[in-house]
């Protein structure tokens, strides 16, 4: 995506996951947006499911990961649910942490409601 110095804040999402922001670090992208209607809570149940396929975590998404955290100014309307990794060649990953190692699967939909 361009990116037009003019108007986009230095703080918004799209600037700071760009490539030029990141050395040129890339992830592929699938997002999946859900809207439950109100939950239990009387709060909007709405989010997205958003997928990165990337060959090591630890170069590109914990990266691209603590630039958003440190200033993404999408941030605080967002509460993140469940975050996992499962190699699709686990023996070209050795090392790489996997479903199997990582804490168990959460209950998107309960913790959200939580
Ligand atoms: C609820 C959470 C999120 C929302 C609503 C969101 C939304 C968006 C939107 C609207 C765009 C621009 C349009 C597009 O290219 O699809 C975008 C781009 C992008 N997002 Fe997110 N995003 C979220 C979380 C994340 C996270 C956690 C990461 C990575 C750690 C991420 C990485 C990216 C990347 C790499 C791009 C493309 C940047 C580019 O190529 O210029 N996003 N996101």
């Amino acid at each position: 995506m361009p990116l037009d110095d003019a108007t986009i804040p230095p703080n918004a999402h799209a600037r700071l996951v760009n490539p030029r922001a990141n050395g040129g670090l890339t992830v592929l992208r699938r997002g999946y947006s859900y809207d439950q209607g109100t939950g239990a809570d009387g709060r909007a149940d709405v989010g997205l499911l958003l997928l990165l396929y990337q060959r090591d975590p630890r170069r590109q998404f914990i990266p691209l990961q603590r630039h958003l955290a440190q200033h993404d100014a999408l941030s605080r309307f967002l509460r993140r649910s469940l975050a996992a990794s499962s190699p699709s060649h686990p023996e070209r990953s050795p090392g790489m942490p996997s479903l199997t190692t990582s804490p168990p699967p959460v209950d998107v939909t309960e913790r959200a409601r939580a």
